[in-house]
């Protein structure tokens, strides 16, 4: 499908973003949705991924995140905070080690300088990983992040398979020529 359908596809449906569609095959692929009543969305603005994770997950507690403010969501407790403030937040530090699926969307603002971008991407994700170590549950949680096709991204999923007994590259169906990559991880390791 042309990005511009899924993007009248998005607005038909409700959604705030046609990026809800990339989740959504991801999560088809996966159990993640079903297991989980406590999320956490990390860069949620303008709130496609909460909308969707809520609407599909009506009793899950959904908790979300961005530097961006966004239109309140129903059923969804937004926090325009950082993700290196996320600690800040006392309802969400309250549940560290308690949320079943972190999900990230996160994107740093580029500046088309490639080695200055790599080195913010693989920051940021670097920051998001180790928040969803500390804020998952132990053995049983599972976590969805976008990043980017870089020279970074070996070093990046290399500490993802020291952190995660599972990790996943999803191809993306309706994304081939793009360089966005989603990585799905299940299961923090026991030494975690
Ligand atoms: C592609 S958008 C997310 C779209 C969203 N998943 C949706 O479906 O509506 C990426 C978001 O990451 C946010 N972001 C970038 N740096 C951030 C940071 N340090 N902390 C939190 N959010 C950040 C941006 O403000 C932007 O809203």
């Amino acid at each position: 499908m042309h990005l511009d359908n899924w993007g009248l596809k998005a607005k038909k449906l409700g959604y705030r973003s046609r990026a809800v569609f990339k989740l959504e095959e991801i999560l088809n692929k996966t159990n993640a949705l079903k297991k989980s009543n406590n999320i956490l969305d990390i860069g949620a603005a303008p709130g496609g991924w909460s909308q969707f994770v809520k609407n599909k997950k009506k009793d899950a507690n959904v908790f979300a995140i961005d530097i961006l403010d966004i239109e309140p969501i129903e059923g969804v407790d937004f926090y325009n905070v950082a993700v290196e403030e996320l600690d800040s937040i006392d309802k969400i530090l309250a549940l560290k080690g308690s949320f079943d699926l972190v999900i990230s969307d996160l994107a740093p603002n580029l500046t088309g300088i490639s080695v200055i971008d790599e080195a913010n991407i693989f920051e940021l994700n670097d920051i998001t990983l180790n928040v969803a170590v500390e804020y998952l549950y132990k053995r049983r949680g599972f976590f969805i992040i976008k990043t980017f096709q870089n020279s970074m991204l070996k070093k990046l999923k290399t500490k993802m398979s020291s952190i995660f007994d599972e990790v996943q590259f999803i191809n993306q169906l309706h994304q081939k020529n793009n360089l966005q990559r989603y990585i799905y991880m299940e299961h923090l390791k026991n030494e975690q």
